[in-house]
């Protein structure tokens, strides 16, 4: 069968695609080999995810690889992903660098381990001036906690007087999430067969088309993505209008 990449129409390709990377845990116990295994053979997906975004002129990738929940996993699980992150920075940013990616992160950076967001913020600053794709890490994410921070930054900046309370409004709001300047996705895709969201973006999906798929992680590959995007621009977006009223 022809590739979904011929299928689909360059004047429609989403701005900016999210994923939820989830399964690794499972595609590993199927392997029979340990959880952190398959969160290393993840790494292999994020790579094929970043390449087939870029050729085909997504602008924003925003892969959620670190919840805010799952401080909570056993010890040993959490240091070995915070290793795989460093190694996975290491590792990937000459290529990074060769396919024109930009990086940034979202999420509570405070609490990363400081070796990894010295890498993190290294690696950041390594791809700034580059003029492709945004690739968006979530880490130590959860969109309740970005919320909850806006809400603060603004209660505050309204005690100073820098606002009026009255300005508020979506887009000032919008303002003070971490993806401020970042169009919100249009598409959302989970990996792995679960139907939830699990606190991510939560502002930022209000009119997201989800797309869920069974594959685990690991198991993701480029066409899986165009794959998805072909569903994508198969979608009626209505924004609460009537189909009519969309060809006008
Ligand atoms: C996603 O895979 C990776 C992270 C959440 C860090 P999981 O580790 O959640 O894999 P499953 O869901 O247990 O299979
Ligand atoms: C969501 O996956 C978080 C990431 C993919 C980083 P989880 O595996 O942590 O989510 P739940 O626990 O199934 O909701
Ligand atoms: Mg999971």
């Amino acid at each position: 069968m022809e590739s979904f990449k011929n299928r689909l129409d360059k004047n429609r390709i989403p701005k900016h695609v999210a994923v939820i990377m989830d399964g690794n845990g499972r595609w590993a116990e199927k392997h029979g080999k340990a959880r952190v295994f398959g969160h290393e053979s993840g790494v292999e997906s994020v790579r094929s995810v970043v390449e087939s975004a870029g050729e085909i002129g997504i602008k924003h990738l925003t892969l959620y690889a670190f919840s805010t929940e799952n401080w909570e996993r056993p010890k040993s699980e959490v240091e070995a992903l915070m290793e795989l992150l460093v190694h996975a920075i290491d590792n990937e940013s000459e290529l990074l660098m060769k396919n024109n990616v930009r990086l940034s992160a979202i999420g509570d950076l405070s609490k990363m381990p400081s070796k990894v967001k010295e890498r993190l913020d290294g690696c950041i600053r390594f791809l700034s001036g580059n003029t492709g794709l945004n690739l968006i890490l979530a880490l130590s994410y959860s969109s309740k906690w970005e919320i909850i921070n806006a809400v603060k930054n603004i209660a505050k900046d309204s005690v100073e007087r820098k606002i009026n309370p009255e300005m508020i409004n979506n887009e000032l709001f919008e303002n003070y999430l971490n993806t401020a300047e970042i169009p919100d996705p249009e598409l959302l895709i989970r990996t792995s067969g679960e139907f939830r969201i699990s606190n991510f973006l939560l502002w930022q999906i209000a009119y997201a088309e989800l797309y869920f798929t069974e594959k685990l992680w690991p198991d993701f590959r480029k066409e899986d993505l165009f794959e998805a995007v072909f569903d994508f621009q198969n979608r009626e977006r209505r924004f609460g209008k009537i189909s009519e009223q969309l060809t006008l």
